[in-house]
């Protein structure tokens, strides 16, 4: 559920009319509901209730914004961060350093020595060549690092084969096969402790029964580290449930998740951590848009939005669906194509869609654009970057300013020698 409803025939962010906000803002503007980001954080929380130590940190890539992630701080989340500027992001929107957890492939070294500088809380350890590189760095500095190896389980997480990360030819973590033997060799290092096993086997997960396939073999690994005489306290499940980007759709519940979470891991005995970031931020935000121009087609015409492929990615990049809708229906309904303004055939939302009429200097929304919306924002076609805002019952402020071509211009040059 979330907080963008019609209100005597205006769509409203709680209780700012949309109007409103691309009046003084203007268009494309990505508008977030706090309502709708506490509500989501709390319905994940309550839905793990019956996992007694647990720590859930926010996919800090899902939607990097300060404001964002000070409204999750609030309600107790962590950070699962995957760079040094999104480690940066947490800390200044007040997130505790312990509370942090550094993911990803290619950290650097330098990447590396800044978080465990700032204190961060964990390491999620995807390679024995990381592995050894962190071992060197926090040992040179006198420090231990506190990490878990991430395992890649081999299991097809069904979603689009970009945003999976749990099949045995993916990049991420360390096959399960080889799990024992690195984990041997690289719990004998001096400057890291090792003290458990992550995975997160893909994104936008429509169907539980891969993750619970996840879950099942990661516990057998744990079961058998022990035997081998490790000592293993914490496990991170990562994240990856879906969300529903069509009205209607139907996908499994955190309680749902939760209750098999608890049930799968209920003899564990570790500490567990969560990285959900679409099911947190996925609803709490939508990309505000004005037409430009509807032009005849050959078949449909082509509603020509001021919002593109480079303030949303998602369509051009997995065919992804958002659904589109007038902010003040008229009442009637077209068929049309969706599509932005740039050079590009790629640029386009929607082909053939059924949606509310609409004219030159309509406004509309692409929904569910909370997560991986505007921090997949570039400047391609020299658009700039878009803004966003954020509600919060009935006020709104601008949450990230618009970045004019002109700025992103300002930064270039023409050398000398080029005169
Ligand atoms: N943990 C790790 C290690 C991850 O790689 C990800 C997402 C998450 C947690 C959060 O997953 P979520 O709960 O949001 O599914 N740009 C794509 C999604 C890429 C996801 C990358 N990793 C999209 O727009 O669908």
């Amino acid at each position: 559920m979330d907080h963008f409803a019609y209100q005597n025939g205006v769509m409203h962010a709680e209780d700012v009319p949309l109007p409103v906000i691309a009046e003084a803002v203007g268009t494309p503007v990505y508008v977030y509901s706090r309502a709708t980001l506490e509500r989501h954080a709390r319905v994940f929380r309550e839905a793990l209730a019956g996992v007694p130590d647990k720590l859930i940190a926010f996919a800090v890539k899902s939607n990097p914004n300060l404001a964002v992630l000070r409204v999750l701080q609030q309600q107790g989340m962590g950070a699962d961060v995957v760079s040094v500027g999104e480690m940066r992001r947490a800390l200044a929107a007040g997130i505790a350093p312990g509370l942090i957890l550094f993911s990803g492939v290619g950290k650097t070294a330098a990447e590396m020595a800044a978080a465990l500088d700032a204190g961060i809380g964990q390491f999620n350890i995807e390679s024995e060549e990381e592995g050894i590189e962190l071992a060197a760095i926090a040992a040179a500095k006198g420090m231990t690092a506190q990490c878990t190896l991430r395992i890649n389980p081999d299991v097809d997480a069904g979603t689009h084969d970009k945003i999976s990360t749990g099949k045995a030819d993916n990049k991420f973590g360390v096959p399960i096969s080889e799990a024992g033997q690195i984990f041997g060799a690289l719990a004998r290092l001096p400057g890291i402790n090792l003290r458990g096993v992550a995975v997160h086997i893909g994104s936008q997960l429509a169907d539980l029964a891969p993750l619970e396939a996840a879950f099942v073999k990661l516990g057998q690994l744990v079961a058998s580290l022990r035997s081998a005489g490790h000592t293993v306290t914490h496990v991170d499940l990562g994240g990856g449930l879906g969300v529903p980007y069509r009205m209607g759709e139907v996908l499994p519940a955190p309680a749902e998740y939760g209750a098999m979470v608890a049930r799968v891991t209920k003899d564990w005995g570790v500490k567990l951590i969560f990285e959900p970031g679409r099911v947190i931020a996925g609803n709490a935000g939508v990309l505000l848009t004005r037409v430009v121009r509807v032009k005849r087609g050959i078949k449909d015409p082509f509603v020509i939005v001021d919002a593109a492929m480079n303030d949303l990615a998602r369509p051009a990049l997995y065919g992804a669906y958002h659904h589109f809708e007038a902010v003040a229906p008229r009442g009637g309904r077209m068929t049309a194509n969706i599509v932005g303004p740039i050079c590009e055939t790629g640029d386009t939302f929607a082909m053939g869609r059924e949606c509310d009429a609409l004219a030159a200097g309509d406004l509309a929304v692409f929904r569910t654009a909370g997560a991986y919306g505007a921090t997949m924002a570039s400047s391609y076609n020299s658009r700039g970057f878009v803004a966003e805002v954020l509600v919060g019952g009935d006020k709104f402020a601008v949450v990230a300013d618009r970045i004019e071509a002109g700025a992103i211009m300002a930064a270039e040059r023409v050398p000398e020698w080029l005169a």
